[in-house]
């Protein structure tokens, strides 16, 4: 769904629903590397340091100013459960995900005399916090600029400590009108406070630096998925692939919603995965029909319809998946024809897709139209209505080191861009929500489904639930 962009995740420290689940997994990884290199909060990979570089190096050909921008402080959170995870730019440029960081990036156009103007040669400067014994026994190590070697661990050739940001500014200041920097914006979830300090305190810091915003460029390279995250990407899907397969063969009445959630988010800690991409959504009956259902509290019941939206994040990129299972492994004829209408939809977007289509309602290539159309011209309501009515949320949007990732989403599809094909109908009148979310990447000629091996066909998910239900049945027997 695409109207909560940038309402997720937007925390420095993620609010996941499993957060203890999460930390206690991490807690292992932290406790098994005391002594090395490891900071607690490391994601299981990251791409090589020429990557972040080539993304800085590109940013910087397309500026006449230098770019400033901050890392989180992990004090974003308060809440003994949160887990570090750096804002998201500042990850995508510089693969650094410890607190209290900040990068200066001088534009490629250099002066007469070598380097860009007020870089004393340099192209760019890491700001790393100073080393903190006292707190590394508590929390880990940390990187900091006085480290041996600093500079090839973080591929940046001038470390500096953050004491340093202030007067490198300052000198900038007197060769420049305005830095380049994330600016802060409102959303429809009222924005997020990290921005806005870090204005405050420039204003303090260098009073008269003016500033223009590098969002919108950081974020179409974003759209751009490099080999390395790609792998990412598709190890989060596989993962979610596996926790749903899990959740297909559990499901029945008498669970709790929340049961399933934990079973699908132990598959993906146990594969790797540092934490979930998104709140887990497990909706059963009436449940089904609210989007972003967050309570897990019911207790499925016989005849209910169950919306399962469950994503891992793996290496900092998350998977945005989402089957819908009658709880008692058959559905409903009623049932069965809306989810055949979603499936239809989904299947004419899916053929439809490739480089150039768009995933806005607006653009002329919208895949939006196509899905909605095929639900407005099949299947009515109970009072014999078209049932567009109750497709309430977008086709898609981009995933990436945001569920619901950044840029621009009319520009027309390109090879590398990774993005989610998840109609849904929704009927609150009948208890009957309906969501099948696949992700998909785009190629030369069209797309691939990532996410392929997780059934969507209504007979094999019966199948499915209907061996495990069997496989129950004879292991109760056999404890008889
Ligand atoms: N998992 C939220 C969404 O599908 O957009
Ligand atoms: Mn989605
Ligand atoms: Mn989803």
């Amino acid at each position: 769904m695409g109207s909560r962009a940038s309402g997720v995740n937007r925390g420095g420290c993620r609010a996941v629903l499993f957060r203890v689940l999460v930390a206690a997994a991490c807690g292992i990884v932290a406790f098994a590397t005391i002594g090395s290199s490891t900071s607690a909060q490391q994601r299981r990979e990251r791409e090589p340091n020429s990557v972040y570089a080539a993304r800085r190096a590109k940013l910087a050909a397309e500026v006449d100013a230098p770019i400033v921008l901050w890392g989180y402080t992990g004090r974003e959170e308060y809440s003994e459960a949160a887990i570090f995870a750096q804002e998201e730019n500042f990850y995508y440029l510089t693969g650094h995900n410890e607190e209290d960081a900040a990068v200066v990036i001088f534009p490629a156009s250099k002066s007469a005399t070598g380097g860009s103007a007020g870089s004393d040669g340099k192209s760019e400067i890491l700001f790393l916090p100073p080393k903190d014994t006292a707190k590394e026994k508590w929390n880990g190590l940390r990187m900091s600029p006085t480290d041996p070697g600093i500079e090839a661990r973080t591929g940046f050739a001038s470390v500096q400590p953050i004491s340093e940001l202030i007067p490198t500014l300052q000198k900038i200041a007197t060769t420049y009108p305005e830095i380049y920097t994330v600016l802060p914006y409102e959303t429809e979830m009222g924005g997020y406070p990290h921005e806005k300090d870090e204005m405050d305190w420039l204003d303090k810091s260098v009073p008269g630096l003016k500033r223009a915003d590098i969002r919108e460029k950081i974020a179409a390279l974003r759209q751009i998925k490099s080999p390395g995250e790609l792998l990412f990407l598709k190890r989060a899907v596989e993962l979610s692939d596996d926790a749903h397969l899990e959740a297909m063969k559990m499901m029945r009445p008498g669970l709790y919603e929340y049961q399933i959630a934990a079973k699908m988010v132990e598959v993906h800690l146990m594969g790797g995965s540092e934490a979930e991409g998104y709140s887990p959504i497990v909706g059963a009956g009436p449940n089904s029909t609210a989007l972003h259902y967050d309570k897990l509290s019911r207790k499925i019941e016989d005849g209910d319809i169950v919306v399962l939206d469950v994503g891992a994040q793996y290496s900092g990129y998350s998977a945005d998946i989402t089957r819908t299972l009658p709880a008692n492994g058959k559905f409903t004829p009623r049932q069965r024809e809306i989810y055949e209408i979603v499936l239809g939809a989904q299947n004419a977007a899916i053929a439809a897709a490739k480089p150039g289509s768009q995933l806005c309602r607006a653009g002329k290539n919208s895949l939006f139209k196509i899905a909605y159309d095929y639900i407005n011209t099949h299947g009515k309501d109970k009072q014999g209505r078209p049932l567009g009515q109750y497709f309430i949320h977008g086709l898609s949007h981009h995933i990436g080191l945001n569920v619901h990732d950044v840029g621009d989403s009319c520009r027309p599809l390109e090879p590398g861009m990774v993005f989610t094909i998840e109609p849904g109908i929704y009927i609150p009148d009948e208890n009957l929500g309906v969501r099948i979310e696949d992700d998909a990447v785009v190629t030369e000629t069209g797309i691939k489904l990532l996410s392929e091996k997780l059934p969507r066909n209504p007979d094999e998910i019966e199948k499915i639930m209907a061996e495990a239900a069997k496989k129950r049945a004879e292991g109760k027997k056999g404890d008889d």
